[in-house]
């Protein structure tokens, strides 16, 4: 059986093929980029020329302490590529993303970029998106009003659940890199992710929320049968 690190691995080594000489990178956020980054950061000490953006703190510290050449988004300008793993990978290449917290950046990354390709084990792509909760970033004023307001924007967009504040470890409500909270959506089906994204973005408080509907230009899938490659088109 292989196990689920090796083919993150292999899908980031996949992805490291898109990198050529001089590019600018959004560096992903997860498990999954974080392979990228260690097999990135082999190519760099190899004499390969690139200038990064993290998508979070944490992998702003991974690179720096494997000698990534790292810069602000604002310093690095529009992006070529942006490699970045996801929660679910639905029809169209419509993303699930923010497991790990990082959807605001990773979203403001992402659409800095010209391309931007998605990075799995073969497990992530579904038919429907919704079996992993979404995360909504939403601000810390008010936010068991904004969480009635996110209820009510569900159930308008023909989905329902259970919408939970996510916690940290000690009980405390989890705070992003950018200090918000996140409420997370258990939904089960997203039977209409853009009317979704729509309404969520109609509710005060909410900053950005984890679908990212036409962003991924590519899906590099790792399975036990190798590589697949996905676009939008095809799938
Ligand atoms: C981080 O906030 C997320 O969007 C991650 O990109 C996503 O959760 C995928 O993470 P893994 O690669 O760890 O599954």
């Amino acid at each position: 059986m292989v196990h689920a690190e090796d083919l993150k691995r292999r899908a980031a080594a996949h992805a490291l093929t898109y990198v050529t000489d001089g590019m600018r990178l959004g560096l992903g956020t997860g498990s999954t980029a974080r392979h990228f980054v260690e097999l990135l950061s082999e190519k760099v000490h190899a004499g390969l020329t690139v200038l990064c953006v993290p998508t979070s703190e944490q992998t702003l510290a991974q690179a720096v302490s494997l000698d990534v050449p790292i810069a602000t988004l604002d310093e690095a300008g529009p992006l070529d590529l942006c490699i970045d793993g996801a929660d679910e990978i639905g029809p169209g290449l419509a993303l699930v993303k923010g497991g790990g917290g990082a959807l605001l950046r990773e979203k403001i990354v992402a659409s800095a970029a010209r391309e931007m390709i998605v990075i799995a084990d073969a497990s992530k792509k579904v038919d429907t998106l919704g079996r992993f909760p979404l995360p909504i970033e939403v601000v810390d004023f008010g936010v068991a009003s904004i969480q009635r307001h996110v209820e009510a924007a569900v159930r308008e967009a023909g989905c329902s659940g259970t919408i939970v504040l996510r916690r940290d470890g000690d009980g405390h409500p989890f705070v992003t890199d950018q200090g918000h909270q996140i409420l997370d959506a258990h939904l089960g089906r997203i039977p209409d992710p853009a009317a979704l994204a729509s309404a969520l973005k109609e509710v005060a408080g909410v900053v950005e929320h984890g679908l990212f509907l036409g962003l991924a230009r590519r899906a590099v899938l790792a399975g036990k049968d190798g590589i697949t490659e996905l676009e939008p088109g095809s799938f």
